[in-house]
């Protein structure tokens, strides 16, 4: 028997996801951002679903870009962090790639390839300012001098400047307002579309919302905030990973289970083994009490997961059995909440899935 560990992407949630993102903005083009694997859920797969809809794609790297290209996308794929070396210019035309600029040191790299490239033309850039999340970007200072160079390049069609919020996802605090008008003072006087927000801009900061929109986690049905939200409560899951019971067991009261001897009996209680390990991704932060989804109600984890198991509490399911199958995270035990027990971010639970976990698609 298969060990049965199964990532089921459901495409046609990640639609109305993505959907959902552009709706919050009507007259916005949204890129779909599908660094990473898209999150853990197949940036191939997730692509092609998503080609009709979307407006263009966003990954981290040339790599992650070239292999989507490979799998036949031809739609926009931007470079969120542009270019790391000269040498990729020359893959950037030949595969038509949009490039994010988040230094001078890259536009002066531009300048020099397009002094001796005289033949390249419908360059698309996204200038990024650091407007305070002190990360990548232009210093506010040099944002009008280093447009006024990149629009002086002919090679260079379109400029879209770019920024990205530290705290969007916090909305009593003062940083996202801030910088807003950081920005405005970078772009004043200059009349230049202009792309602010992942999916807490998207999902809360409607004024920040111009032209092109960067909705991320949401396209998974995973939401950014750790409180309740109204646009939250309108994704879709996007992926659910689940497993078998592989044992049970019977450990009388006063017995431990699994490393460290964390989680002891206080009655005697039937133990359930899963096949699901943190070499998965599933994280060995996941704590005792940890809930899962067995048999149309809640159980949960009892014992620290270990690299290719995890241990379940069947105190509340008599009826389990082994081959029984018992869901992680999906639409019965929303990601977000396993990241909180977890003490991190959906972010990391779904990106952070190894080539272990068989993916399966429904609804192409
Ligand atoms: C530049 C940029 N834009 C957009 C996103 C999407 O963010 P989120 O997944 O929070 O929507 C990211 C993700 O980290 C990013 O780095």
């Amino acid at each position: 028997m298969a060990r049965n560990l199964i990532a089921d992407v459901d495409l046609s949630a990640i639609r109305h996801n993505y959907c959902l993102a552009r709706a919050q903005a009507a007259h916005a083009h949204a890129v779909a951002i599908i660094k990473a694997d898209a999150y853990g859920h197949g940036a191939v797969r997730v692509a092609r679903a998503l080609e009709t809809e979307a407006d263009a794609f966003g990954v981290a790297a040339i790599e992650e870009a070239l292999e989507l290209r490979e799998g036949g996308i031809t739609r926009p794929i931007l470079l969120l962090e542009g270019f790391f070396e000269a040498e990729e210019l020359e893959l950037i035309c030949q595969h038509q790639l949009w490039t994010a600029m988040h230094s001078l040191e890259q536009l002066a790299l531009l300048e020099r390839f397009l002094q001796q490239r005289t033949d390249v033309s419908g360059l698309h850039v996204w200038l990024k300012i650091d407007s305070g999340m002190h990360r990548l970007g232009v210093h506010p200072d040099d944002v009008q001098s280093a447009l006024e160079r990149l629009q002086a390049l002919t090679a260079v069609e379109s400029v879209v400047a770019m920024s990205h919020f530290a705290c969007a996802d916090e909305p009593q605090r003062p940083d996202t307002l801030r910088q807003l008008q950081q920005i405005d003072r970078s772009l004043s006087g200059m009349n230049i579309a202009r792309s602010l927000c992942n999916s807490a801009g998207v999902m809360h900061w409607p004024q920040a919302h111009h032209q092109w929109l960067r909705p991320g986690i949401m396209l998974y049905g995973a939401s950014p905030f750790a409180e309740p939200q109204p646009v939250a409560a309108q994704l879709k899951p996007g992926m659910t990973l689940s497993t078998e019971i592989i044992a049970i067991r019977e450990v009388p009261a006063g017995d431990a289970v699994g490393y460290g001897a964390s989680w002891i009996a206080e009655v005697p209680t039937r133990i359930a083994t899963l096949a699901v390990g943190y070499a998965d991704g599933y994280s060995r932060h996941a704590p005792s009490g940890t809930p899962v989804w067995l048999n149309g109600r809640r159980a949960a984890l009892a014992g620290r997961v270990s690299m290719d198991m995890a241990t379940v509490d069947l105190s509340l399911h008599p009826e389990a059995r082994v081959g029984d199958r018992v869901e992680l995270w999906g639409a019965n035990i929303p990601v977000n909440e396993v990241a909180d027990y977890c003490g991190t971010i959906p972010y990391t639970l779904l990106s952070g899935l190894t080539r272990r976990v068989k993916r399966r698609y429904t609804s192409e």
